[in-house]
């Protein structure tokens, strides 16, 4: 039985719950971790600082609890019966417990939970956060409800547990409130985390984009050097707020009064930009986190992206910037720009400074930062916010997305990604803001699963860049190719609505260029319908007798710019069209802007008659008039070079718009999985062997813990209990060797079909020994696996591989000759939803196959779906597996299910596995 559950439930990985820092409601930030025996005194001086009032709420006493109870508390050896988070900021060089919470085992399911806050940090959301970690900790040993017990009238206590969204029961036991809290994510427990973890990033990055005051530390007397051109860029754009120069050997800069140090500024400020040098810089940070300054961007070069030294001051760096509170985009960056005119924040070295409009961008390299910087005033793209993250130390992408999906100024979303620290929270968090706002990512370098050895049909075709593909296919995300593409689609979606449909007109006045420009929309999926009987006859009336009249609709070379006005006009109101593409070439330069009057015109016309949702891209193809803008009172129409772009423009568009109409998707969980057992089987085959593929006996076990539909038969390790088993499921049968070292047993004659009798049966378990034998191999057989011979069926393939960054990546293709000769696989990475399996086997080239075609019965598609679903369920709970195979898979007609014919499982120690956090 199939129950479904929201997707977004395991945003913290191991280790991610019990270490690392939260982002508390105000934005800034704090550490969390377990307590450990050396905090006893921290613990106690935090019991003894909280009020009376919290003291007994804590402890149902106002005096101070016993040492013994506070240093048991410090002991999470046995996390089954007690654990401790501590929530830590410093100050004054002084690490402070600020929250403290446990639980301690009362029942086998049930653990008591209580928790206390520092008095000061009350209402910044920290009791929530840390009631959140407890409870997914308490889960994952074990737990399935936790108990608490509170005064009645701890009223902000009972709010923390009614606000985590889990299920809550209260009830009134001699004048205090029992409360009992089902550990079971559900949607709400889910989107409420989603919502307290977006508000809270928003808060701590506001800082950033709205400082009302910048310190530019390292501010040089040097015109040349970076500090001194920080410096120029924040005044030579009109900074809004104020501006603090910090120099030890200046007393004005630029007109400016400079302090020695941030102890000498007169007023607190809300943002540092740091050039100073890199063995400078934590000192420095220092002393902005004792002026509580909040946002820190760290231009210094010389960290991670050099060599392990530097990528250890980096880590110290991050730890200093977090344990304070602050936030830090960073290091070696080349800095941000919001260019909201009322804010006018130029913190990057280059006085570059880009019109204000919708896109915001990310880019993890300075450089192309500045490239993008300046073609967004060529192309005229306006930007709203501009974020160059370099090493990514603390602020990310992920955060920053976040952050755009709720500023009211962004409307489009750029992103330039060289690698990935996080996919499975990208994935998370791209996937929802997708739902809202376009994202369109260019990214450079390959997958590094493209540089493994392939042992698997999955892991040979996923040699190239499929995962990311999968990834950004799978949130939504546009994948620009070329930074030409990535400045194409950012031009046309800021400045055009998004494509209600897939069917385009295209007008012209040359043949050429419009062929091409219909060629490239057929190739992208779009359609160039031929025009109604009315739009035809108006058009009829209007051009001149030599113009084509069907689309694309060809003006020809004499065409008119009151001629380009009723064919734009009558194309952009017709009913069967959705978008509408322009093509102009100049014939003699002196019509240029009579043309591009005409253009402009007829889409006001157009726009005026109530075609308001359809987007006009066009192409200027004019030698030495390029870039020329065709502007309307209401929009700019992005024009392009050449005849294909705004196709392409318009395919992608399109795309993304029937990706964001799709349901959201669930997650898929089964009632019958023994998971428990999967992973017992997995991990103790790592123990005894090490890495490699699991015996037949084992990956048997494995697929039917997670009824998965294996065929019946079984291991016969003589030739007997081969008879046996055969005489059990009927002939004729199968028999192929079993052996969990030689994985390619046809290539060795170990495997031997339709076998009718028991001395048929005999007679192949002899061979296959035999061939054993003299290839001095017998050692490795553990004997052969006798199944039914199954005739019928569509062959279908479904794998899996991990990827070093990404994780678990699955497949999908026809099983046989199609998968290895033909690629035609459909890849996605896990979790996967329905709506991916789903998606998933329709992707394939084969599919009607599936559906049934030519005489070949169509597939039980919804019984392929479920065997998706239930690996997916695997991979992502078994850690020690690192790549599957099952191939074939006979597919049966609907109704009928499938079965697993042939099963590979490899599994590895979890350590050397990927990294997929
Ligand atoms: N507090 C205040 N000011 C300080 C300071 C401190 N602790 N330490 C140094 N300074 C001042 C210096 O006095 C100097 O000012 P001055 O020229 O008026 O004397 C200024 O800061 C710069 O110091 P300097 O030693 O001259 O450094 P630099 O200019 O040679 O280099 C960086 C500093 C940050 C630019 C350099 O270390 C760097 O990392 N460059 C690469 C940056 C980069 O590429 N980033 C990524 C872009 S995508």
């Amino acid at each position: 039985m199939t129950r479904t559950r929201p997707m977004y439930v395991a945003s913290l990985t191991e280790g991610e719950a019990e270490a690392g820092y939260l982002i508390l409601r105000d934005g800034t930030t704090a550490m969390i971790r377990l307590a450990e025996s050396k905090d006893r005194s921290a613990l106690q001086m935090f019991v003894e600082g909280l009020s009376r009032e919290s003291k007994r709420h804590r402890f149902f006493s106002e005096t101070n609890p016993p040492a013994e109870l506070l240093a048991s508390l410090c002991d999470n050896s046995d996390p089954r019966s007690l654990l401790t988070l501590l929530v830590t900021r410093t100050w004054n060089d002084e690490q402070h417990v600020i929250a403290a919470g446990s639980y301690l085992a009362k029942e086998e399911n049930t653990a008591e939970i209580a928790l206390a806050v520092d008095d000061t940090f009350h209402g910044k959301g920290l009791g929530t956060l840390l009631l959140e970690r407890l409870a997914l900790l308490a889960i994952r040993h074990g737990f399935v409800h936790l108990w608490a017990v509170t005064h009645a009238d701890n009223l902000a206590m009972r709010e923390v547990f009614k606000e985590s969204g889990f299920d809550v029961h209260e009830a009134l036991e001699n004048g205090d409130m029992e409360m009992d809290i089902l550990l079971v994510p559900t949607e709400t427990t889910v989107t409420r985390s989603e919502i307290r973890e977006r508000i809270a990033t928003t808060a701590s990055l506001r800082p950033f984009f709205r400082p009302r005051s910048v310190a530019v530390i390292g501010a040089s007397r040097d015109p040349s050097k970076i500090g001194a051109k920080l410096l120029e860029a924040l005044i030579a754009n009109n900074f809004k707020g104020t501006i603090y120069p910090i120099n030890r050997h200046a007393s004005q800069l630029r007109g400016l009064r400079v302090y020695p140090s941030m102890r000498d500024l007169p007023h607190p400020v809300d943002m540092a930009i740091i050039a100073v040098p890199c063995d400078a810089v934590l000192g420095v940070v220092d002393e902005c986190a004792n002026r509580n300054v909040r946002a820190l961007i760290i231009i210094t070069a010389g960290f991670a992206e050099v060599n392990p030294k530097g990528r250890a001051l980096q880590e110290r760096l991050v730890q200093q910037v977090r344990e304070h509170g602050m936030r830090m985009v960073g290091p070696n960056c080349f800095g941000l720009v919001n260019a909201d005119p009322a804010v006018c924040l130029n913190a990057t070295f280059s006085t570059h400074f880009p019109p204000f409009g919708r896109v915001a961008i990310s880019s993890q390299s300075g450089a192309l930062g500045l490239t993008i910087l300046a073609a967004a005033r060529r192309l005229h793209f306006g930007i709203s916010t501009f974020v160059s993250v370099g090493n990514k130390g603390d602020v990310s992408v992920n955060d920053l997305l976040q952050y755009w999906e709720e500023d009211p100024s962004t409307e489009v979303i750029l992103l330039y990604v060289e690698s990935f620290g996080n996919p499975r929270r990208f994935a998370r968090i791209a996937r929802r803001v997708s739902r809202g706002k376009p994202i369109i990512a260019i990214k450079s370098g390959r997958s590094p699963s493209g540089s493994r050895a392939a042992g698997s049909h999955t892991a040979a075709l996923a040699q190239r860049d499929v995962v990311v593909d999968a990834l950004f296919h799978q949130a939504g995300v546009m994948r620009a190719d070329t930074l030409e593409e990535l400045f194409a689609l950012a031009t046309g979606l800021s400045s055009q609505p998004l494509p209600p449909g897939r069917r385009v007109a295209i007008v012209t006045n040359s043949g050429g260029p419009a062929i091409l420009s219909a060629d490239a929309c057929e190739a992208g999926g779009l359609v160039v319908p031929a025009l109604s009987e009315q739009t035809t006859a108006r058009l009829a009336t209007i051009l001149s007798s030599a113009a084509a009249l069907k689309n694309p609709v060809d003006l020809i070379a004499s065409a008119t710019p009151q001629q380009y006005h009723q064919a734009i006009h009558t194309l952009l109101v017709a009913d069967e069209i959705d978008a509408l593409i322009v093509l102009y070439t100049s014939v003699t330069m002196s019509d240029n802007s009579a043309i591009a009057d005409g253009i402009v015109t007829g889409i006001t016309a157009g726009r005026a008659a109530g075609a308001k949702g359809k987007p006009v891209l066009a192409c200027w193809m004019a030698e030495g008039d390029h870039d020329r803008s065709l502007m309307t009172n209401h929009e700019t129409v992005p024009t392009y070079r050449f005849p294909e772009t705004p196709a392409n423009v318009l395919s992608k568009a399109a795309s993304y718009v029937e990706w964001r109409a799709q349901p959201i998707g669930m997650v898929a969980d089964f009632d019958d999985l023994n998971l428990p057992l999967a992973r017992e089987i997995c991990e103790k085959a790592v123990v005894r062997r090490g890495s490699g593929w699991l015996t037949t006996e084992e990956i048997r076990a494995v697929l039917a813990a997670m009824h998965l539909p294996i065929l019946p038969g079984g291991v016969a390790p003589t030739a007997d209990e081969a008879v046996g088993i055969a005489a059990c499921i009927g002939y004729p049968v199968a028999v192929k060797l079993a052996s969990h070292r030689l994985v390619h047993k046809t290539e060795i004659g170990g495997v031997r079909l339709s076998l009718h009798t028991a001395g048929e049966v005999r007679e192949a378990f002899a061979a296959i020994r035999e061939r054993l034998a003299h290839d001095d191999n017998l050692d490795a057989m553990e004997g052969v696996l006798v199944q039914p011979m199954q005739a019928d069926g569509v062959e279908v393939m479904i794998g899996m591989t991990q990827d070093r960054l990404f994780g678990p990546l699955l497949a999908f293709g026809l099983g046989g000759i199609h998968v290895e000769i033909l690629g035609d696989v459909c890849f996605r990475i896990t979790p996967l939803t329905d709506c991916d399996a789903a998606e998933m086997i329709r992707g394939i080239k084969g599919y009607r196959l599936l559906e049934g075609y030519r005489g070949h019965p169509p597939a039980d598609i919804k019984a392929i779906e479920e065997v998706l679903l239930r690996v997916s369920r695997l991979v992502e709970e078994v850690d020690a597996i690192t790549e599957i195979d099952l191939n074939p898979i006979f597919a049966m007609p609907p109704g009928q299910g499938c079965h697993i014919v042939d099963a590979r499982i490899r599994v590895g120690p979890v350590e050397a596995k990927a990294n997929h956090i």
